[in-house]
């Protein structure tokens, strides 16, 4: 495959900046489709940590050219900290029509979450309302923010209609002159990476170039086929790749699957799979399971298969990466979920209505652990005999062949199992 794109399987964090790391060794493009610096992406590179938040994971190796497509939203002062921290030379191309992220976005947020019965737990970055004055068509896009004139007329006009919707939530009042002194300088470092991405793609792929595709997220937080309404204001699916870079839906390959080799999930909302007590806070340290965008400690559940089969469904996997595998040694017993028990009947679908999914109960199956320290394996052969029948388990009850798996944060622990790009 020459165009793939890496997708979160579940509720995010899954590992898809190490997958995507390991990958764009081989990539000469790497293009990151949608949401914010509401994600991170951790990748680590001979014991070295790097935390990523709106840059594309290919950033920190010079011969690949990084996108950051249409279908983003770029919050241009987290954007030019987050660059300013990348000390080797880093090839970038912003696209115009993503739109940009403003102080009132983030404001709304909190004012939004503050008010709801049933908060939602977003990161507060701003992405929902940067998203939803997209589709009102009053938002502004980079091409607009990086001429200064435009910039300012537009800034103003928003301001005024934001603040009064700030003060109706008892809000601070914000200026626009301030506002626009601070960002003016972000807009100028902004400007030289600042071009029309869908052609510098559709370029890329008339000379056979390698792309990969960097989803944020997971499928469990896409817009439409997430656990709505706890989900976030974009699309991590492999289909919406084209809509949100600019390229025909035929010209994307496949998608690779990453999922961890159980569950987590920041944020509020159901999970089926979750563990609670002992087990799931030595899980959580053990993976280091605490946000890197917030820092808030995850959720841990089992690997839940009906989540898979559904991200497999309204996506589309061509393969799975499986992540962390590490993290489960030493556990007695591992659970998977298969389907759920819903309403006397079992099922292997999510309900669309969020208090349905609530309500279902986990099936599972029990399969062995074992105690062996993993992370130096560097063959599929070389795993333990029960790591070896749970990974083969995962592949048939998914229906998806297992292309990686990974033992450790380093990108040396990272093992393909067929070559698929
Ligand atoms: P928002 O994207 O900040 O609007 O947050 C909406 C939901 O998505 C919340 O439950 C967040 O915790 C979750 N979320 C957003 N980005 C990520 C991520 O990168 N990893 C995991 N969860 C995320």
């Amino acid at each position: 495959m020459k165009r793939i794109v890496v997708v979160g399987t579940q509720w995010g964090d899954e590992g898809k900046g190490k997958i995507t790391d390991y990958l764009a060794q081989r990539a000469d493009v790497v293009c990151r489709y949608q949401g914010g610096n509401n994600a991170g992406h951790t990748v680590v590179f001979n014991g070295q940590k790097h935390s990523l938040h709106l840059l594309p994971s290919g950033i920190l190796n010079p011969d690949i050219l990084n996108v950051m497509a249409n279908g983003m939203v770029i919050n241009p002062k987290a954007f030019v900290e987050e660059a300013s921290k990348i000390k080797t030379p880093f090839k970038l191309a912003i696209s115009n029509r993503a739109h940009v992220v403003l102080p009132f976005h983030s404001e709304l947020d909190k004012a939004y979450e503050s008010t709801k019965a049933h908060k939602i737990g977003t990161t507060h970055k701003g992405i929902g309302p940067a998203y939803t004055d997209k589709s009102a068509r009053i938002g502004m896009r980079v091409s607009t923010f990086i001429h200064p004139i435009r910039f300012k007329e537009k800034l103003e006009e928003l301001v005024l209609l934001k603040n009064e919707e700030l003060l109706s939530y008892g809000f601070n009042l914000l200026d626009s002159k301030a506002i626009y002194d601070e960002y003016l300088i972000y807009a100028k470092e902004m400007k030289p990476y600042v071009c029309d991405t869908s052609i510098v793609l559709n370029e890329a792929i008339n000379e056979d170039k390698k792309i990969l595709f960097e989803g944020a997220q997971g499928v469990l937080l896409c817009l439409d086929h997430g656990t709505y309404p706890y989900v976030t204001s974009s699309s991590p699916t492999a289909s919406s790749v084209p809509l949100n870079t600019g390229i025909a839906p035929w010209l994307v390959d496949g998608a690779i699957g990453v999922t961890k080799a159980y569950t987590t999930r920041v944020g509020e909302g159901p999970m089926p799979s979750e563990i609670l007590g002992e087990l799931a806070s030595n899980i959580r340290i053990k993976g280091n399971e605490f946000g890197t965008t917030t820092g808030r400690p995850r959720r841990i559940g089992w690997l839940d298969t009906v989540i898979l089969k559904h991200t497999k469904r309204v996506s589309g996997l061509s393969y799975l990466a499986v992540t962390l595998l590490d993290v489960l040694s030493g556990i007695d017993e591992l659970n998977i979920v298969t389907s759920y028990q819903f309403e006397g009947e079992e099922i292997d679908y999510i309900p669309a209505e969020i208090d349905d999914f609530a309500a279902c109960k986990p099936n599972i199956i029990k399969m062995p652990g074992w105690t062996e320290d993993i992370t130096q394996v560097t063959s599929f052969d070389e795993l333990p005999k029960h790591a070896k029948a749970y990974l083969k388990k995962l592949e048939e009850l998914v229906g998806v062949p297992i292309a990686i798996f990974s033992v450790g944060p380093d990108r040396n622990q990272t093992i393909m199992v067929k070559d698929i790009f």
